[in-house]
């Protein structure tokens, strides 16, 4: 008789809002994947290889934005690591999150946890940028992370590489466990 299996392991997937080949939100997603527990597997979004959309792709979709969707809708959850750009997430995570509310009716968001997550060298910046986000994701009816990062870059030592000062390891390490538990909770 089928019993309810629990699945080995969960997939994450994950996009980075700054396509800067410095970028301290991609050093951030790298320590969160570097502190994540055991059994998971993370997949980067790649958002930056998305051509920017407008509906004249509708029905004739490239070939890299039928896969980002595909890695969205197979995620089991999805975690946005956003810079504020001029107090807003970045143009990089707006087009993302038009590929994948695409076509109407089967928004990839729609119902799935995602945690929202940031840094910046100003106090505030990713913050406000991820008070933004939360309209859309709301929209979609996504289950939201109610945990918070925003991040200060100085204060966290983040650097490029995934760095992380070792005041700030715990915290991030809660974090991205936090909402690992929160996925596993919403199956
Ligand atoms: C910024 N940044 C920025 N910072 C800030 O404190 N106030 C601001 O208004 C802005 N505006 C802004 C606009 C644009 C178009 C860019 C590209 C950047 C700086 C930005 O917050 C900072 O560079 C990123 O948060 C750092 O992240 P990455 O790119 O290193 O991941």
């Amino acid at each position: 008789m089928p019993s309810a299996r629990r699945k080995a392991y969960m997939k994450i997937a994950y996009m980075v809002g700054s396509l800067s080949s410095t970028s301290l939100n991609r050093g951030l997603a790298k320590a969160l994947v570097s502190l994540a527990p055991e059994g998971v597997e993370f997949i980067d979004l790649d958002i930056g290889s998305l051509p920017l959309y407008n509906r004249d792709y509708d029905g004739n979709w490239p070939e890299v934005a039928t896969a980002f969707k595909k890695a969205v809708d197979e995620a089991d959850g999805v975690v946005i690591i956003t810079p504020e750009h001029n107090r807003m997430y970045s143009a990089a995570v707006a087009n993302a999150v038009e590929w994948s509310s695409r076509p109407w009716g089967t928004a990839s968001l729609a119902g799935k946890p995602v945690a929202l997550a940031g840094v910046s060298p100003s106090p505030v910046a990713t913050g406000i940028a991820q008070t933004h986000l939360r309209g859309p994701l709301a929209f979609f009816g996504s289950k939201l992370y109610p945990h918070e990062a925003y991040v200060n870059a100085q204060q966290a030592g983040i650097t490029p590489e995934g760095g992380v000062a070792e005041g700030s390891r715990d915290f991030l390490a809660q974090f991205i466990g936090g909402f690992v538990d929160f996925v596993k909770a919403s199956e």
